[in-house]
């Protein structure tokens, strides 16, 4: 489906039945990242998983902010007349959830940060960040299987998965990834706001991340008054689609069964 929404057009999936769950994918994938979680959830949850703006079937692309892009997300609820939602992101979904969290706490029925950090990034993350927008700019988006699949998977991962996020990835605009890494590296350090997050929270991490380590995912739990902090093994960065069974079993015993 496709809603208009200030900034663009949004394409979203709205499927299934009982609370809303509103699941945000990572960098540089798009919503089909979630299909484990639609087979696994939507006879319990109503799901709304959109392509993220200039991802996926969300065009065209144009810069932004966490904060903008968690206002996009904000605008698509009041759309599908949604009032309160238990937000999962996954990585950047993460720093969106975030975002989404700290800009309209009370729609925030439940958190789930998985693989995600809090804290803005540091000099040397940023100067990376640099290095790939260069990248992109040279390369176009052609770039980014052989720099992100490395990073985004375990070693020695399952052969289908990586044919499923290079799959992804090989869809992404160009711009798209860029502005997404411009909104990655100024994005704004939320560390200091952890303790004021008074709702259920659920921190995910996977034990073979190379992106966010065990520790800085512990961090951030350990941050959050109340938070449940699970490591998901045989798994690296996308938690969700390494190790489905796992993920899926701790995200249902956390969002609670209808
Ligand atoms: C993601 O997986 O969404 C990004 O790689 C996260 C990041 O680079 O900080």
């Amino acid at each position: 489906m496709k809603v208009a929404l200030k900034s663009g057009t949004m394409h979203y999936l709205d499927q299934g039945n009982g609370p809303a769950v509103l699941l945000i994918h990572a960098f540089p994938l798009n919503n089909t990242m979630w299909s484990p979680q639609l087979e696994a959830f939507s006879s319990r949850f109503r799901l709304i998983v959109p392509d993220l703006r200039g991802f996926g079937q969300s065009q065209p692309p144009s810069p932004w902010t966490m904060e903008e892009m968690a206002s996009d997300l904000n605008e698509l609820l009041d759309r599908l007349g949604v009032t309160d939602v238990a937000v999962v992101g996954v990585s950047m979904g993460g720093y969106i959830a975030l975002a989404f969290w700290s800009q309209y706490p009370v729609r925030v029925r439940q958190l789930v940060l998985s693989n995600s950090r809090a804290r803005a990034d540091n000099e040397t993350e940023k100067a990376a960040r640099n290095g790939m927008i260069a990248a992109i700019e040279q390369g176009g988006a052609g770039i980014l299987p052989d720099r992100m699949l490395p990073r985004l998977l375990q070693p020695n991962p399952a052969p289908l998965i990586v044919r499923n996020v290079r799959e992804m990835i090989d869809q992404v605009h160009p711009s798209a990834a860029a502005y997404a890494v411009m909104a990655m590296r100024d994005r704004m350090d939320y560390s200091t706001m952890l303790h004021r997050i008074a709702c259920p929270v659920l921190i995910v991490t996977g034990e073979n991340d190379a992106i966010i380590r065990v520790e800085d995912a512990r961090a951030v739990a350990d941050a959050i008054p109340e938070a449940q902090f699970v490591k998901i093994g045989n798994s690296g960065h996308l938690s969700n689609l390494e190790n489905p069974e796992a993920f899926n079993g701790a995200l249902l015993s956390f969002l609670g069964p209808k």
